[in-house]
């Protein structure tokens, strides 16, 4: 009989958002008359902007007509997408070769993926709380991992230990679930960690586009060094509405390398090509225009209407927390707002009480690490009306509790 991967039996039994799906559909089907407003998964609301479906459109007629019909694409990416991405970088101050960027279905998948090309001996240094693929991934893979602690103190930026040695590093910023963001003398000093450690870092910028703060950095490259020790990823699907459409793309700069056994410096960029040829036949051309769109002028101004309007949500979301004196972070230059749980609730048991009582679905912060026990994720992708809905039951329910 084939033997299975013992380490998935180190998993939680589902993943968080699929165990949060589930909890929604048990009460769903149990009270079909009860409104039930979503403010947990981070899936956006607002509709793909004009010139980015214009450009899907006019890509699927190509399609339909024998003279510029595509079939396989290079598995890295059209060209016309690499060099948009390439000047977009360049707003940041940021030099690419358009051949270190590889366009990808998304971050989640290549945040998950990249973990192929390091070996299972590696020392895994990841934030709690966090995005939860890069400890699912980790675990799936065998890899020691060690934490370093997220929490109000350090106002959820935790920042390099010295004493620890770590070889891999992931970093969300601005963060998934808390949405701190870090500044440019902190992600100096963990540019220097890893520089230190001969680590590599796995930068998650995902969410750079809700960055508004002309001082923080959007990419980890805007700090020197970091193009020989840190591979970034980011998406559309916060930026641009493409949750579903999905694109997304990770930059492997040619200077990382990792050590194989025999002493030989490995090049990232050739390998992740290699892996990528193997293991990836590309992002659908349609799809590709239509991320092409985006970087344009007017597809740029689309995008920052989406995420303007996703901010006055955030907004609606936060005066909540101050009214009603709640401890929280992030909803300044991200879209999650994240906030200790009323009562001295754990997060699950809070979760289950909002959604019985007031119709609210959330995250809860145990999903994201055990420094999220008594915390709580919310997010500004909802509608204007449904997230001031669903505020509106917030305050009530806690007024009446209180
Ligand atoms: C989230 O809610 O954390 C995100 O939507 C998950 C993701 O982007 O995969």
């Amino acid at each position: 009989m084939a033997k299975f991967n013992e380490n998935f039996l180190e998993l939680k039994e589902s993943y968080l958002f699929s165990e949060v799906a589930k909890r929604v559909s048990a009460f769903k089907e149990q009270h079909p008359e009860r409104s039930v407003i979503r403010l947990g998964i981070g899936d956006v609301t607002l509709p793909l902007g004009k010139t980015v479906v214009e450009a899907m459109r006019s890509a699927a007629e190509e399609m339909g007509q024998a003279e510029t019909f595509r079939g396989y694409g290079p598995e890295q990416g059209y060209d016309f997408l690499r060099t948009a991405i390439q000047k977009h970088y360049k707003a940041f101050g940021v030099e690419l070769d358009a051949d270190e960027i590889f366009v990808s279905d998304g971050a989640k998948s290549d945040t998950g993926n990249i973990t192929d090309l390091f070996s299972k001996d590696n020392t895994v240094l990841i934030p709690d709380p966090v995005y939860p693929v890069y400890v699912d991934t980790n675990t799936m893979n065998g890899r020691n991992i060690i934490y370093i602690n997220g929490t109000a103190e350090n106002d959820f930026l935790p920042m390099p230990d010295r004493s620890v040695h770590a070889d891999l590093i992931y970093i969300c910023s601005p963060n998934n679930p808390t949405g701190a963001c870090y500044n440019r003398t902190q992600l100096r000093k963990w540019v220097d960690y890893a520089l230190e450690n001969d680590a590599v870092i796995l930068f998650d910028s995902a969410y750079e586009s809700f960055v508004s703060d002309e001082s923080l950095p959007h990419s980890i490259y805007e700090i020197a060094g970091a193009e020989s020790c840190a591979v970034e990823f980011c998406s559309l699907s916060k930026t641009a509405g493409f949750t579903g459409t999905r694109c997304g793309y990770t930059i492997v700069p040619k200077a990382i390398t990792a050590k194989s056994a025999d002493g030989r410096e490995m090049i990232l960029n050739k390998m992740w090509n290699r892996r990528q040829c193997t293991k990836f036949n590309g992002v659908p051309y349609v799809i590709q225009r239509a991320a092409e769109a985006v970087f344009s002028d007017q597809g740029m101004a689309e995008a920052r209407a989406m995420t303007d309007s996703y901010m006055e949500n955030a907004r609606i979301i936060s005066n909540t927390m101050e009214e009603l004196k709640i401890r929280y972070t992030g909803g300044i230059n991200s879209p999650y707002i994240w906030f200790e749980c009323p009562f001295g609730m754990n997060s699950w048991d809070f979760f289950d009480f909002l959604l019985e009582k007031a119709g609210v679905v959330g995250t809860p912060g145990a999903g994201f690490g055990k420094n999220g026990d008594n915390w709580f994720r919310l997010t500004a992708f909802n509608s204007r009306e449904n997230t001031a809905e669903a505020m509106k039951r917030f305050r009530t329910l806690l007024s009446a509790n209180g």
